[in-house]
């Protein structure tokens, strides 16, 4: 008796969402916020420099305006200067990939 199983193509279900963002990785985003979690993962954190200010809540903010505003931190365009100084230091990727992990689509 012989027998022959098919088994139909494979339908892999792709369980991951595809992000509507063009480039920006949540997971990245993940790894590289150790940097933002000390103002802003703190409900009603205020910072002390250079003013008290009220550090604003960025999770669940839509990933577009966050990265605009971190460009516009880098560029010049918003001036806090905390803020200014830590987008100088991040790359378009960068941006990207955080926008996606703290925003909403
Ligand atoms: C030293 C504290 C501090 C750190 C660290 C920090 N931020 Fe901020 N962030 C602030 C403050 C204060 C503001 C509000 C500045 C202003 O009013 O322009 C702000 C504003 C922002 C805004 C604009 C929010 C809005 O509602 O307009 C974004 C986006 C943001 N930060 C993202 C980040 C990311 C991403 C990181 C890590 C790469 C980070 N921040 C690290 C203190 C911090």
């Amino acid at each position: 008796m012989s027998r022959k199983i098919l088994f139909a193509a494979g339908l892999v279900a792709a369980l991951m969402p595809m992000g509507a963002m063009a480039q920006g990785n949540a997971d990245a985003g993940k790894t590289k916020n150790s940097m933002c979690i000390g103002c802003h993962a703190i409900p009603g954190y205020k910072s002390s420099f250079p003013t008290v200010y009220q550090v604003p809540m960025i999770r669940g903010q839509s990933a577009k305006y966050i990265e605009a505003a971190l460009q516009a931190y880098r560029n010049g365009d918003r001036s806090h200067p905390t803020m200014r100084g830590i987008a100088a230091s991040l790359s378009d990727q960068d941006i990207a990939d955080l926008a996606a992990y703290y925003g909403t689509n």
